[in-house]
């Protein structure tokens, strides 16, 4: 078995290792133009001319969950494009949107002020039952972070393409139940895959139907949001604020209006990294799946674009 690696923003050496250790028969090397023909190719934002060379791909495995830069790219129909499902990805994101979520409801970010400033002042106890949580996006991610916020009593509401029958979680299914979903939810918690459908989704006209006060945590894709329509949702009071994992622009530009603004909180697409360890492992399961003629798990569909 033949395995290409091509990993833009990632050194390959290590991933080699880490595969060949894991793959013992196989022959693994860093693509480059002209590289041998291969069965497989891990991928990171690999560029075109991979695929152009590399028709006779049985398999292209994307080391992240989100596939919306491979979609971008002309792959041969008869190569299956496979996703990271979970891979240790799911927990850091419960514990990412967990952190945002009780930072703002517990007004942590006020302490943090008052402390700095020396003065020992209480905020009064706010209702949990008044900050609904919606999750745009039930899938491996956003059920796993539906199930660290139920954990925290607040009432969890989640929105996806299929209805889903969750403990805890009042499902709203596909675009006639998507309005709705928003009306019932404060903070809103996008983990969506970036897709036609998508794109441009959290813009003003769809955060004015959240609950007052509403609160953003926005760890999907950048091109979900229409950052113009962000601030002046916030100055206007409708929206509380903001925590911004992923943006248009990676990384994001010097001098742009969300560093500076006292409501958002800004991390560098930190939410839920890829682990090199977990993520091979499933890599190797998937090849072992594929070996016993099985279709593996995160098989993407091309036509719903994730
Ligand atoms: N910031 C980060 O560090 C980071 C890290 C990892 C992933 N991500 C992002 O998180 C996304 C989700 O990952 P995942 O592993 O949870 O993906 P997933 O398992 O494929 O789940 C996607 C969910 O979105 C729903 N969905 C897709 N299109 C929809 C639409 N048009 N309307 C309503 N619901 C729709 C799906 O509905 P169905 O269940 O009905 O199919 C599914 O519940 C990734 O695509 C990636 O962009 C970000």
């Amino acid at each position: 078995m033949r395995i290409l690696v091509c990993l833009t923003d990632n050194r390959p050496e290590p991933w080699i290792t880490a595969l060949q250790e894991a793959l013992p028969g196989a022959e693994i090397e860093q693509w480059r133009p002209g590289a041998m023909a291969a069965d497989h190719a891990v991928v990171w934002m690999p560029p075109q001319a991979l695929l152009d060379e590399q028709p006779q791909l049985q398999c292209v495995f994307n080391i992240g969950a989100g596939v919306d830069a491979l979609m971008r790219l002309s792959i041969s129909p008869q190569t299956r494009i496979v996703r990271l499902d979970d891979a240790g990805m799911s927990v850091q994101m419960a514990e990412y949107v967990c952190h945002a979520l009780l930072r703002h409801f517990r007004e942590f970010d006020v302490y943090e002020e008052e402390a700095c400033n020396g003065r020992w002042v209480y905020r009064k106890p706010r209702e949990r039952s008044q900050f609904p949580v919606g999750i745009m996006g039930l899938g491996v991610l956003g059920q796993r972070v539906a199930r660290a916020v139920s954990q925290f009593e607040f009432p969890v509401l989640g929105w996806s393409r299929s209805p889903k029958r969750l403990e805890g979680v009042q499902s709203f299914a596909g675009e006639s139940q998507f309005h709705e979903f928003l009306a019932a939810s404060r903070i809103l918690v996008n983990l969506l895959p970036l897709t036609d459908e998508t794109r441009g989704i959290l813009r003003r006209e769809t955060l004015l139907h959240l609950r007052p006060g509403g609160y953003l945590i926005h760890v999907g894709r950048g091109a979900h949001l229409v950052e113009e329509d962000l601030v002046p949702l916030i100055d206007e009071g409708h929206l509380a604020g903001a925590t911004l994992d992923v943006f248009r622009e990676e990384p994001l530009r010097a001098g742009h209006p969300f560093w500076s603004h006292p409501k958002i909180v800004v991390t560098p697409h930190a939410s839920a990294r890829t682990l090199r360890r977990e993520t091979v492992a499933q890599i190797a399961s998937k090849i072992h799946a594929l070996g016993r003629g099985e279709i593996p798990s995160g098989t993407v569909d091309r036509l719903r674009g994730y």
